[in-house]
């Protein structure tokens, strides 16, 4: 279990998790809080998930069914401040459950994903309902700049930052292009039970992160002094059937050995139940997203 000592060092608010567990998780020897390097904290965190065998591409179309059961749009987009003449950046806006959401809500939507097939099934989704004010970019999060993109009234990256290396520069970079605020989630610190379970269960390391501290951290660091709040969310991913579960598991976990299979399906066939509403869903996994946000910080302060 994690644990949070809040206290502050020359005005600034750091969160730590407790010495130990920071030592395990990030392989820092030398803790003396002021040098900390959230960015190289975060670069290290990022590197523990790895690089999957599939990417975005290869599941975009499995995606939309197994976050059918989401309630993170709503959540996230009740906590913004949008206005309805604000032109947004959606940075990672994948297939579009919260773009499409946000588009109603303001005047322009800029949608920008490194992959071609998230950013077609959110196309296909604005024109059958009717949602005309989304422009479509394929471009990588780390390439965004002010130079490339120009100002925006408000940024989001909602659930797309985690692979993104050297956020310190990122976050720089957002807070000239926005002109009011940025907003960005992440997974929080408590664990995905689900993958958690199944992992042990292939004698697999749970490999724990908790990018929001860092980046929380990193703000701070470069005197931005964000908002922190935990969506509280209910999620249970959505499946056609149980090798629809074992695809997805297949897909986070990086590739599942073919002689491990029975023991996952074995697991699945317990651990997938049927909610009230008679769909397949995961008994444990239950997302847990923290929204960070900041109104523009000016250079004069
Ligand atoms: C978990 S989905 C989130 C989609 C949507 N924003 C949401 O919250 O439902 C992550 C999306 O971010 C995109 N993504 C991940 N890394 C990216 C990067 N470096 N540049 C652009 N898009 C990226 C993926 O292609 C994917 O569509």
């Amino acid at each position: 279990m994690y644990k949070f000592i809040f206290f502050n060092i020359e005005n600034t608010l750091f969160i730590i998790i407790n010495k130990a567990k920071l030592k395990e998780e990030i392989s820092i020897s030398n803790f003396n809080i002021k040098e900390i390097d959230w960015n190289e904290c975060w670069n290290k965190t990022r590197k523990k998930y790895g690089k999957k065998k599939k990417t975005w591409n290869d599941v975009a179309k499995k995606f939309n069914l197994w976050e059918k059961n989401d309630d993170y749009p709503e959540k996230l987009i009740n906590k913004m401040d949008l206005d309805k003449n604000d032109n947004v950046l959606d940075l990672g806006s994948g297939d579009g459950s919260v773009t499409l959401k946000i588009a109603k809500k303001v005047k322009k939507v800029t949608a920008v994903d490194k992959y071609k097939n998230m950013l077609d099934l959110l196309k296909e989704k604005a024109e059958a309902t009717g949602i005309n004010n989304i422009e479509y970019m394929e471009a990588d999060i780390k390439d965004i700049s002010l130079k490339t993109i120009g100002e925006y009234d408000v940024i989001l990256a909602s659930r797309s930052l985690a692979t993104v290396k050297d956020i310190k520069d990122r976050f720089i970079e957002f807070n000239k292009i926005a002109k009011k605020s940025v907003y960005f989630s992440l997974i929080g610190s408590q664990p995905d039970l689900h993958l958690k379970k199944v992992s042990e269960l292939l004698n697999r390391e749970y490999k724990q992160v908790t990018p929001s501290i860092y980046a929380y951290n990193l703000l701070h660091q470069i005197g931005i002094y964000g908002n922190l709040v935990n969506l509280g969310c209910n999620t249970r991913h959505q499946y056609e059937d149980l090798e629809d579960a074992y695809s997805r598991l297949d897909w986070k976990l990086h590739g599942i050995e073919n002689q491990k299979k029975e023991l996952v399906m074995d697991f699945l066939k317990e651990n997938i139940i049927r909610n009230e509403d008679g769909n397949l869903v995961n008994k444990y996994s239950k997302p847990d997203w923290v929204l960070i946000w900041w109104n523009k910080v000016h250079d004069d302060g």
